[in-house]
């Protein structure tokens, strides 16, 4: 994600990013908003998507939340032998982001896999979540991805999926950035010919 935003900066954009518990270094020229929890990242990016040309949605949000937050310190002795969390569904930003989203937006999922069916699951999030692009990491092999300096990633489109080499992530995120400008084109020509 922060890859993506100093690629886009330096190729003129106004970026906006929303993140969470991140430590890297920050751009100067790029507007930054902290958030701690899934809901807080949902409300600050549907503040901020109307406006948006591009979404670049590279965050790993958290699938699952618990159920009740108790406030102040559970007590094991009150507790007893045993302690059960029950957790419920974070609701998707992106799916939700993508159901109100105006058609010449450009829509950019991330898809973590791991190991085998890794594209057919990119291909199947890209219609589930209504997307331009998934960026489908296969997160089972060591030294990219997560906290790596190098990511090794395959684009998906409704057009086919093509591979990026393994390189650093300056790199990886130009390729994607090349992708996104190459869908607008088309489909600025798609609605010029109209
Ligand atoms: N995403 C999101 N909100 C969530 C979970 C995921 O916006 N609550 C976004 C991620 O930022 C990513 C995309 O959805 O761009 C795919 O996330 P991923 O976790 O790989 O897929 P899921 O749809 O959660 O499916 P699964 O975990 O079952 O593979």
């Amino acid at each position: 994600g922060y890859a993506l935003a100093a690629a886009a900066a330096r190729r003129g954009a106004r970026v906006e990013v929303v993140a969470a518990n991140v430590a890297l270094p920050r751009e100067p020229g790029i507007d930054y908003a902290e958030v701690g929890t899934a809901a807080e990242l949902g409300a600050e990016c549907a503040e901020r998507f109307a406006d948006a040309d591009v979404l670049l949605m590279a965050a790993a949000v958290a699938d699952f939340r618990p159920a009740a937050v108790r406030e102040g310190k559970l007590k094991k002795d009150a507790v007893g032998d045993g302690l059960e969390l029950r957790l419920e569904r974070t609701p998707d930003v992106l799916a939700g982001l993508a159901a109100a989203r105006r058609p010449e937006q450009t829509l950019v999922g991330f898809a973590a896999e791991h190991g085998e069916g890794a594209l057919d699951f990119g291909r199947a999030k890209l219609e589930r979540k209504g997307l331009d692009l998934v960026v489908v990491n296969d997160v089972s092999r060591p030294g990219i991805a997560f906290d790596a300096p190098e990511n090794e990633v395959t684009l998906v489109t409704r057009e086919g999926a093509v591979h990026v080499a393994r390189a650093g992530k300056e790199q990886v995120a130009g390729a994607i950035l090349d992708a996104v400008l190459s869908l607008r084109s088309a489909s600025a020509g798609r609605v010029a010919l109209k």
